[in-house]
């Protein structure tokens, strides 16, 4: 047995992707093992906010440190598109760093690295340690991602022009583990693009990478995606595909987000009636055209239900349809009603878990629907990119644990502020809202029991915990 393992963890440089590695690290550090947390120097910074930082977790100690990205700050600064080619290349551009970083270490067991990033293969085999992968998303999503080139035979992804007559409406049944889906579902980061393009094939490469990894970990639970996880077992040829989630520490002593979190909105909602609030937020990277804004703004003034908005700064995609002047006269009314209370970045685990929650108007990534989920709080899906269109449907038709907002194809796939009100009504007023209510919270049950001593996801990150204790990985 390894008296202290050491384990060298690196997320792919974005919010969703540092929150579940940072939790997997806590409960490896509480597990008495040692952790190197790499970030870029930029989210490093943010997180903990100085070069070098050594948090203690009962047996295990977490050291933080930064490496470059060699982007320029500035990149960041844009919509969703910007931010998220700033963090491809900044992905990219950290394998060099990382590397000679982990030459200075001593006594590294195994690199934890996101398995978005790909590199990290080919960096641990160099240095003679095996290197577990961490998929951050859920097992459908990585499905949809191993099957790339049989979508893209069948013609559900890679086409020109995937609005044109007909096409969303195709139903795909092809991807084995994966609940029939339209491809109107499909994740959006696929669906444009083209065989051809390098995106595409990078992907491929990723996820193909994924077959040399010693373990791969994933963000889900066993009871919600069982017959995804035996098939991406058969197909990666390995039975450590494992899940371990949700990766939720509630509290964990250390900061979680690149943003502070507001905690005064708690006491906001202390003062509010159990039940009734709904909370909005749209992650870390989403952004909503000023007509998208209009409508949720226009929909939740009619339906005076008590909000809170975790709403980023650069949330609102900048355009001349919604002006600062028209959010600034919704914010002086809703104050005025006393109807909502807006932060820039909320202490969102602790938001779910208050007893004045009814519901959440929610992007649908992946980090929200877990955290969601096992707080028992219905989810009103407003998907924007990547996989959660995807997740909202199956939020909405599969799980039935929230409902989704219909779009006006006539309006290019807008949603109206009569629906926003509908679906608001629905949830809090309406006797299936009621139903959705009961099954949400019998789906927290069983999150509870998977995160618990002897549940599925606890029983796997046991066996994981003894596989690098004992150097079995
Ligand atoms: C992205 C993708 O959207 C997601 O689908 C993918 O699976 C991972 O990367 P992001 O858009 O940031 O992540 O959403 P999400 O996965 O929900 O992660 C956001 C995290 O930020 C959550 O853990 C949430 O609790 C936290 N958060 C968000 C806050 O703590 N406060 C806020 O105000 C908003």
């Amino acid at each position: 047995m390894v008296e202290r393992p050491r384990v060298v963890a690196v997320p792919f440089p974005m919010q969703g992707h540092i929150s579940p590695l940072l939790q997997l690290s806590y409960q490896l550090a509480a597990a008495g093992i040692d952790i190197t947390f790499v970030n870029t120097f930029r989210n490093h910074e943010r997180l903990v906010g100085s070069r070098e930082v050594v948090s203690k977790h009962s047996s295990g100690v977490i050291t933080f440190m930064g490496i470059s990205d060699g982007v320029a700050a500035k990149a960041f600064d844009g919509g969703f598109n910007e931010s998220l080619n700033a963090s491809l290349v900044a992905s990219d551009e950290m394998a060099k760093p990382f590397e000679e970083l982990l030459w200075k270490l001593d006594g590294v067991s195994c690199v934890i690295s996101d398995a978005y990033l790909g590199w990290a293969q080919a960096v641990a085999n160099r240095f003679g340690v095996p290197r577990v992968a961490l998929w951050t998303s859920n097992v459908a999503y990585s499905l949809v991602n191993y099957h790339l080139p049989l979508l893209v035979e069948k013609g559900y992804l890679g086409v020109k022009d995937p609005s044109s007559v007909g096409f969303l409406d195709n139903l795909v049944t092809c991807v084995p583990g994966v609940e029939p889906i339209y491809a109107r579902d499909l994740p959006t980061v696929l669906r444009y693009d083209s065989g051809e393009d390098p995106g595409f094939a990078n992907r491929i490469r990723k996820i193909q990478a994924l077959k040399h990894a010693s373990w791969v970990l994933v963000n889900s639970f066993e009871e919600l995606e069982s017959a995804g996880v035996e098939s991406m077992r058969r197909e990666l040829g390995t039975q450590n595909y494992v899940t371990v989630g949700p990766l939720l520490v509630e509290d964990t002593g250390g900061r979680k987000s690149l943003w502070s979190e507001d905690e005064a909105c708690l006491k906001w909602l202390d003062s509010q009636k159990p039940g009734s609030v709904l909370y909005i937020s749209f992650g870390s990277i989403a952004s909503i055209a000023g007509a998208q804004m209009r409508s949720i703004v226009k929909g939740l003034g009619d339906t005076r239900q008590p909000f809170l908005w975790a709403m980023r700064k650069n949330l609102l995609v900048p355009d001349s349809d919604y002006s600062e002047r028209s959010f600034q006269e919704f914010m002086g009314a809703t104050k005025a009603q006393g109807q909502g209370l807006i932060v820039e970045w909320a202490p969102q685990v602790k938001v779910l878990q208050h007893r004045a929650l009814g519901g959440h108007l929610s992007h649908c990534g992946w980090n929200s629907v877990l955290e969601s989920m096992a707080m028992g709080v219905p989810i009103l899906g407003w998907p924007c990119v990547a996989e959660q269109t995807m997740n909202c449907k199956r939020i909405a038709e599969d799980w039935k644990i929230g409902l989704r907002f219909t779009t006006d194809d006539a309006k290019q796939q807008l949603v109206s502020d009569e629906e926003v009100a509908r679906v608001i009504k629905k949830l809090f007023c309406e006797g299936e809202g009621r139903e959705i209510k009961k099954r949400a919270r019998e789906f927290s049950a069983i999150v509870k029991t998977a995160v618990s001593p002897g549940g599925s996801s606890h029983r796997n990150l046991e066996r994981l915990v003894q596989a690098i204790k004992f150097g079995r990985l």
